[in-house]
């Protein structure tokens, strides 16, 4: 289901690699107790990240596999709400092969998902709450609605951090206390963006989808520039598939 087989084209190129053993084998150390923050996002080579709204339409089926490949390595799965809503989330839900493998590795069978909201606009009565095997955490901000609060802590932990927006550094710490070790963000835009602004990405895994799609979306972040300058990272692999569809693994260049 996961080994797509596809070719490396770095750092030294090779074919039939197994992208499941590639990002398998990666070293992402935990910095103290802030969790490895790894993102990832598909790009079309015009820098749209969705068609009518929608990441889906960018996608292919080795893009999928490498989706479903870095899921299976998070501890918490970190969106933002707007994501939720668009993409109609689902909780985490990997095969009997995954959970086996994550187990194998002291992790929880299926990650919870994390959702960063600041309305709290989020359905209690969708598959997302309603069948989540491991239960979602939702960050908020101190300020956010106490009636749409409680009604999520019937089906979430939800989780005040920052005073009237949330504060994607005291997210990290919180899911570290509770000993996220790697955590992946898929986005969207808007909090990669945020993310990039506080200097908390470790690894971006970024999908390169041959296609020019046009529209309006966003690219894969916008916000306020980082107080300390652009981010440097390295490329660590690129990968390419027979459709060719390009996976890149960035790591932030240590400072
Ligand atoms: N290409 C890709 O890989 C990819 C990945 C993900 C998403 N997407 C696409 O991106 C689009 C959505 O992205 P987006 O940038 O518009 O939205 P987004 O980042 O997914 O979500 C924005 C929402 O998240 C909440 N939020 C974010 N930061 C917050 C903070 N610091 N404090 C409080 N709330 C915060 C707010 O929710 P409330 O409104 O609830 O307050 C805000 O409206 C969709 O079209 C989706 O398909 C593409």
């Amino acid at each position: 289901v996961y080994g797509r087989p596809v070719r490396q084209l770095l750092p030294e190129p090779a074919d039939d690699v197994d992208p499941l053993e590639a990002y398998g084998a990666d070293e992402r150390p935990a910095a103290g107790r802030r969790p490895w923050l790894m993102v990832n996002m598909v790009s079309s080579l015009d820098g749209a990240t969705a068609v009518e709204g929608r990441a889906a339409g960018l996608g292919g089926p080795a893009d999928r596999a490498v989706f479903r490949i870095l899921r299976g390595l998070a501890d918490v799965i970190l969106v933002a709400a707007g994501t939720v809503r668009a993409e109609r989330y689902k909780p985490h839900r990997p095969t009997d092969e995954m959970r086996a493998l994550r187990t194998a590795r002291g992790q929880s069978p299926t990650a919870p998902i994390a959702v960063v909201t600041g309305t709290l606009a989020l359905e209690v009565d969708t598959p997302f709450f309603t069948e989540a095997e491991a239960r979602p955490i939702v960050f908020c901000p101190a300020i956010a609605d106490p009636g749409r609060r409680r009604a999520l802590e019937a089906v979430a932990d939800v989780v005040p951090a920052g005073e009237d927006r949330v504060d994607l550094g005291l997210v990290l710490a919180d899911l570290g206390r509770r000993g996220a070790q790697i955590v992946l963000s898929e986005g969207g835009p808007s909090l990669v963006g945020q993310l990039v602004e506080g200097g908390l990405i470790d690894e971006l895994c970024l999908t390169l989808s041959p296609m020019m799609v046009n529209g309006l979306s966003p690219r894969v972040a916008y916000g306020a520039p980082p107080a300390d300058g652009p981010a440097r990272f390295d490329l660590g692999r690129a990968l390419e598939d027979d459709d060719g569809y390009l996976f890149f693994r960035y790591v932030r260049r240590p400072d």
